[in-house]
């Protein structure tokens, strides 16, 4: 698919399908993961895809919307917060690294006709103790993964001429 098609495509889904995943599309995707850019390329992340139920359940005792139990499976995107790069005032990227490393995945999955949808709205601490990650590691997004059951209603967005400048 097209680069612009894939990005005009991508949409937060929250109805899926219980349908299985292809697994030449979770090998690209953790393809495009790995041509992910970070600061200093310390690729501070690590990415589960969870099919496994007994996981699941943890994940939806965090995050309790019920679309997500519709997804056959979820993305969870961990952090190392200490060997990810700090700022000159020492707060780490990894938000930032991560937030990339997280597109390329939404992207990919896009691009293989696979629903994802950014979710952060939930307790990291909960989430990391519920999934016993422990420190530096942390939980800091997470997505279902699977086909859509029906197409996102059209979304507004801002005009260009508000959010993107050029300046000469
Ligand atoms: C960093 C980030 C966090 C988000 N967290 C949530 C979330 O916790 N729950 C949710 O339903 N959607 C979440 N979203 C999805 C946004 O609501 C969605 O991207 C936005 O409304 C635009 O819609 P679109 O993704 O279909 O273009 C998040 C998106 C981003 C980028």
């Amino acid at each position: 698919m097209e680069f612009y098609d894939v990005v005009k495509k991508r949409r937060s889904v929250r109805a899926f399908k219980n349908d299985p995943i292809c697994e030449k599309s979770l090998a690209r995707i953790a393809q495009s993961l790995q041509d992910a850019p970070s600061a200093c390329n310390i690729q501070p992340w690590k990415f589960q895809i969870v099919f496994n139920q007994e996981l699941r359940n943890k994940i939806y005792s965090c995050y309790t919307r019920p679309w997500l139990k519709e997804a056959p499976a979820i993305i969870v995107a961990l952090a190392d917060m200490d060997k990810c790069w700090k700022r000159l005032d020492g707060r780490p990227i990894a938000d930032m690294d991560i937030g990339i490393a997280m597109e390329h995945v939404v992207l990919a999955a896009a691009a293989e006709n696979l629903g994802t949808c950014w979710i952060c709205a939930y307790n990291v601490e909960e989430m990391d103790r519920s999934l016993e990650i422990r420190q530096p590691w942390t939980v800091l997004a997470i997505s279902p993964l699977g086909y859509a059951a029906s197409a996102p209603a059209p979304i507004n967005r801002k005009p260009i001429t508000e959010i993107f400048e050029v300046i000469n």
